[in-house]
């Protein structure tokens, strides 16, 4: 998650397999020259802890072969638990009330 925002990406690194899940959230460092830089992006790219290579968690592309290397991404959608799962079973009720100190169920049949 990233500024209330939910991305997916494969927990396996394209390059040699490490887990993309234990490495670092950081930022797009970009650079015109020496000296210069201007990061951008806060969160939005993560860092293999093996080797380094980094990633859009956007996209999944990668930041050092971005035309042939990617971690796999997925498509991720935040619903109400509602919308998701309308089971078979639907709980039975019963009529409550309370008498002086007693709670009183009114059992069908
Ligand atoms: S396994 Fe990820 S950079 Fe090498």
């Amino acid at each position: 998650m990233n500024d209330g925002e939910f991305f997916a990406l494969n927990n396996r690194c394209p390059h040699r397999g490490g887990g993309l899940s234990e490495g670092r959230q950081t930022g797009l460092v970009e650079s015109d020259g020496p000296g210069n830089y201007c990061y951008s992006r806060p969160g939005e790219i993560i860092r293999c802890p093996w080797h380094g290579w980094e990633f859009d968690i956007r996209t999944g592309q990668s930041w050092c072969d971005p035309n042939s290397t990617r971690a796999r991404a997925f498509k991720v959608s935040v619903e109400p638990g509602a919308t998701l799962v309308k089971g078979p079973y639907v709980a039975e009720t019963f009529a409550v009330s309370v008498e002086e100190d007693y709670l009183v169920i009114e059992l069908a049949g």
